[in-house]
């Protein structure tokens, strides 16, 4: 082998100095490449009850390990030789265009994960032209949130009370701020069994114990932001101080049938979707009462442990009521293919909850930002190395989902 020494003529193409980033958060966000990376930055900077509560699932979470796995065990089945120098990944749901084929999920007391809140989602969904949904136990108003994104598309989930008066004073203020679309979540009849809540000792608003204080000291920014600004409180429902599942169980009513869903129904006047159905059977009877979309759901594996897995539900729901209503569907998506693979089976559209928190908690609306930029850049990318440049040219043929656990349909 000849050697010869370096020359700085050699090196000074080798060097690249980057213009250094001085802003920890921008710092923290540009390293995040992934949404799990987003994930494990926000575990460090958010109190553990207040983690786990967003991160946790039922029991023992297998429900939501299924789902991701699910995902996970896809086969891409790529078109080669097509032109897929522009590609565009809106679509029509439910009556207007959005700019990506998800959008952010309800999720409940979200300024207890970072303080932004929903105001970061709700801002973060508008400039990225995607819907924001503001759960009804939301710790920022109805009227707060549209104003915050009033070019921004709403949508409003509702949990159903027997008390009609209840639910229709929170469903005619959501009209009356121009919510679009009404999710009606039907999975919750009493509140699923939330086994790292009742371990932390996890109450709204967090209580100050030894343990909480110890957890609390190695993560001071959260807790200046929560010192420091509104106090933390259901915007659409009175006070409460106690357990989530003491809360969830007062509020929640098991007596409520298919008879309140066209109660319901019959009061919104703009869109309906079903959110937590999970059997063909049950979307099929969502379908004939004229529903406008079903999402297929189990509630980010929060409620009933060993659900189904609503992406293997997915092309039975599709063939069996696709012609007739909007299929959507959410739990374990952290990812752009995800969400790919389950366009490719026939889903018109999905949503995001826990991916869109981790981005929240890792950096607030900036991280939000984050998240769907991430998920924007694996959509397009995932699109073009499959050959398609359109979602609807995205069919099953594209994706395999290999099976792992035997058997997978009834
Ligand atoms: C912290 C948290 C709070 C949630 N709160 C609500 C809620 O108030 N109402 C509701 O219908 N669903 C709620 N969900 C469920 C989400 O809307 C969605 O179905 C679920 O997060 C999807 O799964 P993923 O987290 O894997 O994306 C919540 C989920 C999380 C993670």
């Amino acid at each position: 082998m000849h050697r010869r020494t370096p020359r700085a003529r050699d090196l000074a193409p080798l060097l690249r100095f980057k213009q250094p980033t001085w802003s920890p958060k921008e710092r923290r966000l540009e390293r995040s490449l992934t949404v799990e990376d987003l994930r494990r930055v926000a575990k460090r900077r958010t109190p553990r009850a207040a983690f786990d509560y967003t991160d946790g699932a039922a029991d023992s979470e297998v429900s939501l390990a299924r789902a991701r796995e699910a995902f996970a065990d896809v086969e891409f089945r790529p078109a080669i030789l097509r032109d897929v120098s522009a590609v565009d990944t809106s679509r029509e749901v439910l009556g207007q265009r959005v700019a990506l084929p998800f959008g952010i999920a309800p999720t409940g007391f979200t300024r207890m994960m970072q303080t932004e809140g929903e105001i970061a989602g709700a801002t973060a969904a508008e400039a990225a032209g995607i819907p924001y949904s503001l759960s009804t136990m939301g710790t920022t108003s109805i009227e707060d949130v549209a104003a915050a994104a009033p070019g921004g598309r709403h949508w409003f989930q509702l949990y159903m009370w027997k008390d009609r008066e209840r639910s229709m004073a929170l469903v005619d203020r959501a009209a009356k701020a121009g919510y679009d679309t009404l999710l009606v979540t039907v999975d919750v009849p009493v509140a699923g069994a939330r086994l790292r809540d009742v371990r932390n000792g996890m109450t709204i608003p967090p209580t100050l114990t030894p343990r909480t204080v110890a957890n609390a000291l190695p993560r001071p920014a959260w807790w200046i932001n929560f010192l420091t600004t509104e106090p933390l409180a259901f915007a659409s429902l009175d006070s409460w101080s106690g357990t989530v599942a003491e809360l969830l169980d007062t509020m929640f009513d098991p007596s409520v049938t298919y008879d309140d869903l066209v109660w319901i129904r019959d009061q919104w006047p703009g869109k309906v979707v079903v959110k937590g159905v999970q059997t063909v059977d049950d979307a099929r009877r969502c379908a004939d009462l004229g529903v406008d979309a079903v999402l297929l759901s189990n509630h980010g594996g929060r409620q009933l442990d060993r659900a189904p897995v609503p992406f293997h539900l997915l092309p039975e729901v599709v063939a069996a009521v696709g012609e007739d209503v909007e299929v959507h569907l959410d739990t374990g998506i952290m990812s752009g293919q995800d969400v790919v693979a389950a366009v490719a089976h026939g889903a018109r559209f999905t949503l995001i909850g826990r991916a869109y928190l981790y981005g929240l908690m890792a950096g607030g609306r900036d991280g939000v930002d984050r998240v769907i930029d991430i998920l924007r850049g694996q959509v397009e990318r995932t699109m073009r190395l499959l050959g398609v440049s359109t979602l609807d040219e995205l069919n099953p043929d594209h994706v395999v989902q290999l099976v792992r656990r035997e058997p997978r349909r009834p």
